[in-house]
């Protein structure tokens, strides 16, 4: 089978950071939040096994949609080599997406790092919901996608790890001091393992719905090789959940973060 699509722009966003839009009618038409594209990296051998990245953003109408991602190793360093016009291996959508809000709910996200991006698919895709959207950097350089952000959300906290832009500290602070005197209907969460661990315990503790999307390593990414497992409450007990194909997205309760 042919997964091949066409890239209709890449866009260097941040040091590291990347974004490649892709026409492509079949993701786009089925995409819901929350999912995820496995991409091949190469058209060779190298990193032959594809890498799972976020859908963040879809435009129905052109039917094209935006994939951001960090380079850290062999598969996205690779995927840096790839311009407007050429060609790319794409299986998706994947996965399972978040619960959607209902019209008149009030929902916040809660993002760090690469965890942004799923989030920001969540809030371009519910209308007439309150949305307040919470985003945690290292640094300024790191700070991405902010206007975005702030067009699809009611209210937007940016903090950094050392200062050089919003919020001094992690974003778990703002989070938790809202939380203070707002009641969400729903939280979302997607970053590093102590955030979401922080907020999705904060969030049970409260009794408030919240999901977190993992990002775990993957094999196969179809739910075939177990590499991608994470441990899950069953009854009294606990078993392992597959990220690619029960995930990536998880009630807060079911997850256990060790
Ligand atoms: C469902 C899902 C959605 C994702 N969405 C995005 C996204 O939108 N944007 C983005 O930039 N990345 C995202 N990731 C992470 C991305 O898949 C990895 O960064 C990528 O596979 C790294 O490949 P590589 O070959 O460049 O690095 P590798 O050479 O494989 O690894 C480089 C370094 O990154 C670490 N690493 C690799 N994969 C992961 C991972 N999944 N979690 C934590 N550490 C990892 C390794 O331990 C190593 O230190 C997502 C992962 C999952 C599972
Ligand atoms: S990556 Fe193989 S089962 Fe999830």
């Amino acid at each position: 089978m042919d997964f091949r699509e066409r890239i209709v722009k890449t866009e260097t966003l941040a040091k590291d950071i990347h974004l490649i839009r892709i026409r492509s009618e079949q993701i786009t038409g089925k995409a819901v939040p929350g999912q995820f594209v496995n991409v091949r990296c190469s058209n060779g051998l190298d990193a032959y096994l594809r890498r799972p990245i976020s859908i963040c953003s879809v435009c129905p109408t052109d039917k094209t949609f935006d994939i951001v991602y960090m380079k850290r190793g062999k598969g996205t360093s690779l995927l840096c080599g790839f311009c407007e016009g050429d060609m790319i291996d794409v299986i998706g959508p994947l996965g399972s997406g978040f619960t959607m809000p209902s019209a008149g709910e009030k929902i916040a996200v809660v993002g760090g790092g690469i965890g942004i991006f799923p989030l920001l698919y969540l809030l371009e895709s519910c209308n007439g919901v309150n949305k307040t959207a919470f985003l945690g950097f290292r640094s300024k350089d790191a700070v991405v996608m902010k206007d975005a952000f702030e067009y699809a959300s009611n209210k937007l906290v940016v903090a950094t790890d050392d200062g050089t832009f919003g919020v001094k500290g992690f974003v778990t602070k703002p989070f938790f001091d809202w939380l203070n005197v707002n009641r969400p209907d729903r939280v979302y969460t997607c970053g590093p393992l102590p955030m979401i661990k922080s907020v999705a315990e904060h969030c049970v503790k409260k009794k408030i719905f919240c999901e977190v999307s993992m990002e775990q390593r993957m094999g196969c990414g179809i739910g075939a090789c177990l590499v991608c497992s994470c441990k899950v409450k069953e009854g009294p007990d606990f078993d392992y959940a597959r990220v690619c194909k029960d995930g990536p997205v998880f009630p807060a309760e079911k997850l256990i973060f060790e």
